[in-house]
């Protein structure tokens, strides 16, 4: 069971992707998009008409560009899903979020995402939760909408119920349980977990719901976050919580902005688990083991 992942990715800079080719050499079970898949132009919208017209034309753009077509064709002839949720820069525009924002915007860019990339829903929502993989690797591949109902920090320091809201919380909370009895649990975040270096939008800025994130998977064998936005591949696990953080797959990094060709690919075996990070830079490269008996990075 082969799971790729890759996130940010600014055709408006990278008009020619190859690295979509080098994914698809490794015909993946499962292809996730974590979110900055394309970038809005105009950060500013007020308009829901005009940010709907121009993420769908963004969209289709990204999608016609002949590497990454070649993939989700190649996905779609062998059955296998591609998983797409959004980041800021393909939902309202560069750090934005939707606690505050008009309604009417945030189900705008929400319903492009379901038009471009058609994800599982949970109601109108585009969190998700579905069961991949083969009898004894099974994964469950819970998808977080770590946007839609994201608000300020500073309204958010000693909320439980930060970044995700209180509906989705609950889901979250009883997908995790539900799935108590399958060997790996993948939960998908557009941000991350941890704050790498002064990551603004990592879950860790907000110390109660980050907590309650640690609470709920650092017991639970075989879970990791897998998430995007930072430019670069990382990963950490020292609060117990295990993440894998895969990011720039056609971006310029944030610090020394060379480009980056940067993706995951997590081999889920009835034993253990292998991690590669592949990138141009070399400190992007990174592959490990995480044995289920042995859960940690190491
Ligand atoms: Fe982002």
């Amino acid at each position: 069971m082969k799971i790729a992942a890759a996130s940010c990715c600014k055709l408006q800079h990278f008009a020619s992707q190859p690295v979509w080719d080098e994914i698809r050499t490794e015909q993946p079970d499962a292809l996730i998009l974590l979110g900055d898949n394309i970038y809005l132009n105009h950060d500013f919208h007020s308009d829901p008409k005009k940010l709907a017209a121009e993420l769908r034309s963004l969209y289709a753009q990204q999608k016609a560009e002949p590497h990454f077509a070649a993939l989700l064709s190649d996905m779609d002839q062998r059955g296998k899903p591609v998983i797409a949720i959004y980041d800021d820069h393909d939902f309202l525009g560069n750090d934005r979020y939707g606690g505050g924002e008009d309604q009417a915007l945030c189900e705008a860019a929400r319903h492009e995402l379901v038009t471009a990339f058609s994800p599982l829903q949970t109601g109108d929502d585009v969190y998700s939760r579905r069961r991949l993989g083969s009898p004894g690797a099974e994964v469950e591949v819970i998808v977080l909408d770590a946007r839609f109902y994201r608000r300020k920090i500073t309204d958010s320091i000693f909320d439980r119920d930060a970044m995700l809201g209180a509906n989705q919380w609950a889901w979250f909370e009883q997908a995790v349980a539900a799935a108590k009895d399958v060997p790996y649990l993948l939960v998908v975040s557009s941000t991350t977990a941890y704050s790498y270096g002064l990551v603004e939008d990592a879950w860790e800025r907000c110390p109660a719901a980050f907590k309650r994130l640690c609470d709920l998977l650092r017991k639970r064998r075989g879970a990791l976050v897998v998430s995007g936005d930072i430019h670069g591949n990382d990963r950490y696990d020292e609060a117990g919580l295990v993440e894998i953080v895969t990011s720039g797959v056609a971006r310029r990094g944030l610090v020394f902005g060379k480009p980056r060709a940067n993706y995951a690919l997590f081999d889920f075996g009835p034993q253990s688990l292998r991690v590669e990070q592949r990138g141009l830079k070399s400190s992007d490269r990174w592959t490990g083991v995480l044995p289920l008996n042995h859960w940690q990075l190491p």
